[in-house]
């Protein structure tokens, strides 16, 4: 099998990118599953419904969440109505939508994926190490291929999860920093992971963001209006080929 994951869309340069792009990925690398980070979809903080909707229209067949993913709060019906679209798993109990699914492929395979937030330099979450222990834990046995989103800022939590994980996901792709690392990899036992997929939007920025903005609340240390960069986007993330019957990955391929 062949998963295509892709990084947090920085609002429409990020949605205009995917556009563009995803044909030519689809043409070129025939994945089975693409699986899309929407956090920042919408104007670049938040995922509304209709930014959900483009998305998934795109081709995502799953939208993984952040830290930024209830910042409008219409996206809560869309989530508890659609499965497909996910928020970070370790929220509190009582929390709209859900943080894990299970898709199948065109062939019928079917793959969990999970979106989980980190805890270190990051608002308060439950453990993420625990809630995916609990979440493969309550997996059908016969699902072999799992994906999981880690959205963290923490370099070192996210290699930790990595390793966490090692022999028991597809594959682990840390999100949120929106600058891809040159790491991704296959860990012994099968999983391939990446600290940081990287971005799909205008990479002449900070972090999708208009450079003179944020480099003046640098300066200034004065609060400012944070607006996206204007300009054509990039798309980032990640192939990964996959044996099909045990789900562990056998070759991963950057995509910038
Ligand atoms: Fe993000
Ligand atoms: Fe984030």
């Amino acid at each position: 099998m062949h998963i295509l994951f892709l990084g947090d869309v920085m609002g429409r340069p990020g949605r205009e990118a995917l556009r563009r792009e995803l044909p030519g990925l689809r043409e070129r690398h025939a994945p089975d599953l693409v699986i899309v980070n929407a956090e920042n979809a919408s104007g670049g903080v938040g995922l509304a419904p209709p930014e959900a909707r483009e998305l998934l229209a795109l081709g995502a067949d799953v939208l993984t969440g952040g830290n930024h993913t209830f910042r409008f709060k219409e996206l809560q019906a869309l989530m508890n109505a659609d499965h497909r679209v996910l928020r970070p798993a370790n929220r509190p109990p009582g929390t709209p939508g859900q943080g894990m699914t299970v898709v199948r492929t065109a062939a019928g395979v079917p793959v969990a994926v999970c979106s989980l937030l980190g805890r270190v330099f990051m608002e308060p979450a439950e453990c993420p190490f625990l809630a995916v222990d609990a979440l493969l834990a309550s997996l059908d046995p016969e699902i072999s291929h799992v994906v999981v989103d880690f959205h963290a800022e923490a370099t070192s939590e996210k290699q930790a999860m990595a390793w966490h994980l090692d022999g028991r996901a597809t594959l682990v792709a840390g999100t949120h920093t929106h600058v891809q690392t040159a790491d991704a990899r296959i860990l012994p036992h099968g999983t391939a992971a990446v600290t940081d997929a990287g971005m799909c939007g205008v990479a002449a920025s900070v972090l999708g963001m208009d450079p003179a903005i944020i480099v003046k609340k640098f300066v200034t240390s004065l609060p400012a209006r944070f607006e996206l960069a204007k300009g054509e986007g990039t798309v980032q993330g990640l192939l990964v080929h996959t044996d099909d019957a045990t789900g562990r990955a056998t070759a991963v391929f950057p995509i910038s």
